[in-house]
């Protein structure tokens, strides 16, 4: 039988921590996206008539009161513990300490990590020298990543994504799960991590405005999904997406399961930021927005008094899985490469880095609950919702729970040892260890996405 990849050309391969965007500004302001402009059928389970019209022209649905919100209480309450709290010592009690924490934010930190960094060493810090890696190179995601944004100081709680209470009050929760179901259709792989919590603080009023940042996030997701653990008002930093944007980008894209950017891929971009009216998903505790996966999404502006704590998640169909997205980090002053869709890092033999060194850091968005592409290389589908559910067949709890993809190379995630609860995450490996060296630059992945289904 002829394989659906044999005339699909492999695209180049690019950093899994690169979103897709253009530098147009979005034009308009989001308008706050309250109960009373939700379609009928919001408070229930399950899609009526106007939200399936909804989500198949605007991309999204969202969910009232679909989680109890009881459930978050010790999440939350663990949250107030973490070191990015205690370093800026916030006080659940006294919004004035929840002001700009970022000011107290150590440069750089390693909160929460084993000594796993190549198998054996800690997570390295900017000083230091590196035997996989020029000094300085970025190592990826951290447990806490804590930035200051335009306007606004953020944290995001990565290190919660995989804790598996954490998942069952959130990604899993059964009624999470019905609506995927509902909306995308079986068989649904049952989520074992998401993003986590990412908190958005009020800002100093002298702190530059907040502005709209629309990207979208070229990962391996078919759904996005945010969840509110609190209360979020209008211009108080609520998730903010650009309605009929994936139904605008998907057609551009040169595979239906993979985003890969097209020709006219940009120019969508452009139009979706000048013509499109973004919304702010605003909302209870326990309330949920469902987008297609490929939606332009920003953070939202954030003017208000209060901490935006929201939970950033995806969701995949169970399919066939191809390589993951690797990227080895430059060495002796050259360049970082990352990995191809065929699961080959193609090495210059022209730069400062032996092509042959196996001793490379190997890293992936170890953040992600699907980190693998999917096998199928096809190109789109005339209708984005093809293979969609959309109400069609009633729901039947169709998921499977497939070994994540950590588990399926022996990488450590989750907290050993002495690393607190929160903490953890996928550290560097030697490229050696996942790959083998063919010759002529070339270092092949062995592929274990599919074993688990043999
Ligand atoms: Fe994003």
């Amino acid at each position: 039988m002829k394989s659906q990849n044999s005339d699909t050309p492999i695209p180049p391969p690019r950093d899994p921590e690169l979103a897709f965007s253009t530098k147009t500004s979005a034009v308009h302001l989001p308008l706050a996206l309250t109960p009373d402009k939700d379609p009928p059928g919001a408070d229930s389970l399950g899609l009526t008539s106007d939200e399936i019209t909804q989500f198949r022209e605007q991309g999204y649905v969202i969910k009232r009161g679909l989680i109890n919100p009881n459930l978050f209480k010790p999440f939350l309450d663990l949250w107030w513990l973490q070191p990015p709290a205690q370093a800026a010592k916030l006080d659940p009690g006294k919004p004035q300490t929840w002001v700009s924490p970022g000011r107290h934010w150590p440069k750089e930190n390693r909160y929460s990590l084993a000594a796993n960094w190549m198998g054996d060493s800690p997570w390295p810090g900017l000083d230091v020298e590196r035997v996989g890696a020029n000094q300085g190179e970025r190592i990826g995601r951290l447990p806490h990543k804590l930035t200051r944004d335009i306007g606004n100081d953020v944290w995001r709680w990565h290190g919660i994504g995989h804790d598996p209470a954490f998942v069952r009050v959130t990604s899993a929760h059964p009624n999470v799960l019905y609506m995927i179901e509902a909306l995308l259709g079986g068989p649904i792989k049952l989520p074992c991590r998401n993003r986590g919590l990412y908190a958005v603080f009020p800002r100093l009023p002298d702190d530059p405005a907040t502005k709209l940042g629309p990207h979208m996030d070229q990962s391996l997701t078919e759904m996005q999904v945010v969840t509110y653990l609190e209360d979020v008002e209008p211009r108080s930093g609520g998730f903010t997406i650009f309605p009929s944007s994936p139904q605008r980008l998907y057609p551009t894209s040169q595979q239906a399961y993979n985003w890969v950017a097209g020709e006219t891929s940009e120019a969508a971009m452009d139009r979706i930021k000048t013509e499109v009216q973004p919304i702010e998903f605003c909302g209870k505790a326990g309330d949920v927005i469902f987008c297609h996966g490929w939606v332009v999404h920003s953070a939202g502006i954030h003017e208000g008094e209060r901490i935006r704590k929201a939970v950033v998640q995806d969701f995949n169909r169970s399919r066939k899985r191809g390589h993951m997205r690797w990227t080895a980090a430059g060495k002796h002053g050259a360049e970082r490469i990352n990995c191809g869709m065929d699961g080959v890092f193609r090495m210059p033999m022209d730069s400062d880095d032996d092509p042959a060194d196996g001793m490379r850091e190997v890293t992936n968005q170890w953040i992600m609950d699907s980190n693998e592409f999917v096998l199928s290389r096809r190109p789109v589908y005339a209708d984005i919702f093809e293979e969609w559910n959309l109400g069609e067949r009633s729901v039947t709890g169709d998921v499977i729970a497939e070994p994540p993809w950590w588990q399926k190379y022996d990488l450590p995630m989750l907290p050993t040892g002495s690393v607190p609860r929160g903490g953890g995450g996928v550290p560097a490996v030697p490229l050696e260890n996942i790959a083998s060296y063919e010759g002529d630059g070339i270092w092949r992945v062995k592929s274990r996405a599919n074993d688990w289904m043999n």
